[in-house]
């Protein structure tokens, strides 16, 4: 049987939503002293429990708000379930909604030692790899400069080039390959199916683009309000997705 790299074992996952919430300490004072403030827990992942085996590319959709990206962060180890468990067997990087892991007063240079150390990487490691990160990016007339001063697009690449150097064997992508320009985004997505083929490793990434999932998937999820909805081969689980979207 096939090894497997990442294990979500009934996973759930409740925040705590303030339901009037408002700007006022005093009314905020009010309402906690009359009782009339309360907190209600929202559910953003209900059960979900799936496994991802080595070498494979897996896919996850799901209309905004359905949880993916918050299973992405209980995966990465960002945030603790609220019941069950999630197991990562081998070394991960995460590539999450943008802005996580930079900072934005720091140059693209800094970031790129600032990241490699949220992911865990010593400096003795990153510094040969730093010169290669920034030619993979084709950021470097930008490279010294704040990032601030960059596009999104050139922050998808930045964090892209990061993780793509130091070869995880799980990579988690949210949604970044698809903020990209063309070019970048057919670099990402030949240098995604590069790592794959260590055959060792593992790639969950979300896309709402279908065509994307069908070309590099061998399997997709798809999650709805929280809980798995389907989960299969990338076509079929494609197809279902579109029908319903074309039904409602
Ligand atoms: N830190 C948080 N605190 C409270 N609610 C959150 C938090 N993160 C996400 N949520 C809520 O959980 C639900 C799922 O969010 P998310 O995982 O970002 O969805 P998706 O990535 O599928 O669009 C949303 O309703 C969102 O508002
Ligand atoms: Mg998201």
């Amino acid at each position: 049987m096939e090894k497997a790299m990442v294990e979500v074992q009934h996973v759930t996952m409740d925040f705590r939503r303030d339901c009037n919430r408002t700007t006022h300490l005093k009314e905020f004072a009010v309402n906690l002293l009359t009782g009339r403030h309360h907190i209600e827990k929202f559910r953003a992942l209900d059960d979900v429990t799936l496994t991802v085996p080595q070498g494979c590319v897996m896919g996850l959709i799901g209309p905004n708000g359905a949880g993916k990206s918050t299973l992405l962060k209980v995966i990465s180890g960002i945030y603790r379930p609220s019941g069950g468990q999630a197991l990562v067997h081998g070394s991960l990087v995460p590539m999450l909604e943008l802005g996580s892991g930079f900072d934005a007063d720091l140059t693209g240079r800094e970031n790129i030692l600032l990241n490699g150390a949220i992911l865990g990487y010593s400096k003795a490691f990153l510094l040969p790899k730093v010169e290669q990160i920034i030619d993979y990016s084709e950021l470097r007339d930008f490279i010294d400069m704040p990032l601030k001063t960059y596009s999104s697009g050139m922050l998808a690449r930045l964090a892209f080039s990061i993780a793509s150097v130091v070869e995880p064997d799980v990579l988690i992508v949210d949604e970044i390959l698809s903020v990209g320009d063309e070019h970048f985004q057919r670099k990402s997505r030949a240098r995604m199916l590069e790592l794959m083929k260590g055959s060792s490793r593992a790639v969950i990434f979300v896309s709402h683009n279908l065509q994307q999932l069908r070309e590099m998937c061998d399997r997709v999820i798809w999650l709805d309000h929280g809980r798995i909805r389907m989960q299969g081969a990338a076509g079929e689980v494609c197809d279902a997705y579109e029908r319903e979207a074309a039904a409602t």
